[in-house]
């Protein structure tokens, strides 16, 4: 999951900058100048002063604006009509850049910005999307250029496309514009403090396109790089400390999106399950687990994607599908919950993993972790088997939904279980024979 929030004044050729970095990451461009727009052209429509805040804000009840994404075109409908190129008119552009200095208009457009970036991977573009929309956004550009350079290719846009506005009209429109979106209360537009300045006055399109891909590469690489360390400074140190055995690593495959599905006995078998693929996994962690110190920091780096504790958390899961489209080894625990001993039978299971499968049409690798505590407590002996994978084709989905979801995670499951027989030579780990635990609960 990626989110790329690019912002600056207009004219900077943020939208088409955008569009080409979405197509070559081949995720969706979000343009929420469209918002905007729409609603200045409503007000137009309904003979309101776009300025006019007490007019604005009571209308806003009266509109519905609707976002879809069409073979990765966005398509606004304002009350259930796409309104094209009419959002473009310099009329439709000031309006929107009167609308957009009401808080209440702002607001208005909050949820459906957020929820949009929640649900997909994104390139957003707007004013205020790094410094208020999406604040964790993973790569934050500011692009901007001179105002002459702004103006000069707003009105080539415009010559293009049939109107026969002045350069003056343009340049000084620019000048307004720019005034009001910068120095409004509410979400002006400037530069978040960990933007990437990119100023493309010298640029061409594709130059700038390329300048804010290798940016894109660095920033998402640094992630990985953090993994590598861990792997190689933590990765010992853990294997010694918890004697982590492992099995069947041959099992995931070299590439392509993988799904690793283990059981769950404690908070550390992200941990576990990290150190002994010998792939970068991106878990799927509760979001109680990146809050505690140390380890938080740790799954995050692990690129962790959060999910509520209910596991209902549909954005989280749809993140989870597109790490796997995108090539990633993605960890989903289908018990939900930690559930110590190798008493695998009788724990209860979700279904988030056949859903996920189902979605990204990926293999599962059913994983099998046993913990058996040592004489001190901590020197525990760890066992790790990753079985051979479960092909998508065998998983029985036919149309999707809840049942097929849950008979899909129940088989993989099945598996782990199996794989889990291989630890019954081994006594189970059993809390009343733990002299530790027993001696402080007697105090
Ligand atoms: O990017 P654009 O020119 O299509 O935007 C139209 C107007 O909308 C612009 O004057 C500022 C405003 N806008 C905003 O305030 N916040 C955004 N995220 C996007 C646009």
């Amino acid at each position: 999951m990626i989110r790329i929030a690019i912002d600056g004044p207009g004219g900077a050729g943020k939208s088409s900058v955008a569009k080409a970095v979405s197509k070559a990451l081949g995720i969706i461009y979000v343009d929420t100048g469209a918002l905007y727009r729409n609603i200045g052209l409503y007000m137009l429509d309904s003979g309101i002063d776009p300025k006019n805040r007490e007019a604005v804000i009571p209308a806003l009840s009266d509109i519905k604006i609707e976002m879809s994404f069409r073979d990765g075109r966005q398509v606004i409908l304002l009350n259930g009509r796409d309104r094209g190129d009419e959002i473009r008119t310099p009329e439709a552009s000031m309006a929107a850049s009167s609308v957009s200095a009401i808080p209440e208009v702002r607001d208005f457009l909050l949820d459906l910005q957020r929820s949009t970036a929640k649900k997909n991977s994104v390139v957003m573009d707007g004013r205020d999307i790094g410094t208020v929309i999406l604040p964790d956004a993973e790569v934050k550009i500011f692009l901007t250029a001179s105002s002459k350079a702004r103006a000069e290719r707003r009105f080539k846009e415009l010559r293009a496309k049939g109107s026969n506005v002045t350069f003056e009209q343009v340049y000084s429109e620019m000048v307004e514009r720019d005034k009001n979106d910068s120095t409004r209360a509410v979400a002006p537009c400037v530069k978040a403090k960990d933007a990437t300045l990119v100023d493309n006055s010298k640029l061409t399109e594709a130059e700038t396109v390329q300048k804010i891909l290798k940016i894109v590469k660095k920033k998402t690489k640094d992630t990985t790089h953090l993994y590598q360390v861990l792997k190689v400074i933590v990765g010992p140190i853990y294997r010694l400390l918890f004697n982590v055995r492992v099995k069947g690593k041959e099992n995931i495959p070299r590439e392509g999106g993988v799904l690793l599905c283990p059981n769950h006995l404690a908070a550390v078998d992200v941990i576990t399950v990290g150190v002994a693929s010998p792939r970068q996994i991106t878990c799927i962690a509760k979001k109680e687990l990146f809050s505690i110190p140390l380890l938080g920091g740790m799954i995050k780096a692990l690129g962790a994607v959060k999910i509520d504790r209910g596991g209902a958390d549909v954005g989280a899961i749809k993140a989870a599908v597109s790490a796997i489209e995108n090539g990633r080894t993605v960890v989903i625990f289908p018990q939900g919950h930690r559930c110590p001993g190798v008493n695998l039978e009788s724990t209860e299971i979700r279904h988030g993993a056949g859903f996920i499968s189902y979605h990204a049409k990926c293999d599962v690798i059913p994983v099998c972790i046993n913990v058996k505590k040592g004489k001190y407590g901590i020197f525990r002996k760890t066992e790790i088997i990753f079985g051979a994978p479960i092909r998508y084709s065998s998983l029985g989905f036919n149309r999707g939904g809840r049942d097929e979801y849950a008979a899909a995670t129940k088989k993989v499951f099945d598996e782990i279980i199996t794989l889990g027989t291989e630890f019954r030579s081994l006594p189970d780990y059993d809390p009343s024979k733990d002299r530790i635990k027993n001696k402080k609960r007697k105090r």
